[in-house]
């Protein structure tokens, strides 16, 4: 258990590291929070004009996610690397350098099925490309995505990562509450839009 609790604080750890928000600052884009949907992620990233940032936001907040969960794996086991990836996606959501007010977790869900279940994160990245090609809407992608995630574990026969899979799906909603009250009054963002 001790070595279970240290991954899950790692995984916390690197899951807390807001990559969106410390690029901004080093690329002089200024304060997140000051700028379109206030969030940390890539998406409002996009929304300072930089392009350049959004792509490492992205890339980022995902690899730090499947970092952690693939040394966990190999270092500890199954159990470890679904703790870690657990943490890391409170760690971003939720991180305590933040007074607890982080992302909404969809690089990281990415980064995260992309380690653990290859094929899975595959199906997930592309039920992102077609809901945002349908709709030009980045939340659409991250609910799509989190909502084929759990089919596609089951039906990949990838199981055993059910239990998690649910419960980072219903993160990521939770974290998604005021994008689906945009969404159903008509007036969420296209990507890009301010
Ligand atoms: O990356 C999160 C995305 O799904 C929505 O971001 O800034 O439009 O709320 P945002």
């Amino acid at each position: 258990p001790v070595i279970l609790i240290l991954w899950a604080i790692l995984g916390y750890i690197a899951g807390s590291i807001p990559f969106g928000m410390v690029l901004a600052r080093l690329m002089g884009l200024g304060n997140l929070r000051d700028i379109g949907s206030g969030n940390i992620g890539a998406t409002n990233v996009l929304r300072t004009g930089n392009k350049k940032a959004a792509a490492l936001t992205l890339l980022f907040d995902a690899a730090k996610g499947a970092v952690v969960v693939l040394l966990a794996r190999a270092l500890a086991g199954e159990a470890a690397a679904q703790l870690a990836a657990l943490a890391a996606m409170l760690g971003h959501c939720f991180p305590v350098w933040l007074k607890f007010n982080g992302g909404k977790g969809v690089a990281t869900f990415l980064g995260i099925m992309l380690a653990l279940a290859w094929p899975v994160g595959i199906g997930c990245c592309l039920a992102w490309l077609v809901a945002v090609a349908a709709t030009r809407v980045s939340s659409m992608g991250a609910l799509a995505a989190a909502s084929v995630s759990t089919m596609l574990l089951v039906i990949l026969n990838f199981g055993y990562m059910l239990m998690l899979g649910i419960a980072l799906t219903l993160l990521l909603f939770v974290r998604h509450r005021a994008n689906i009250h945009r969404i159903k009054a008509g007036n969420e963002p296209k990507i890009g839009q301010k």
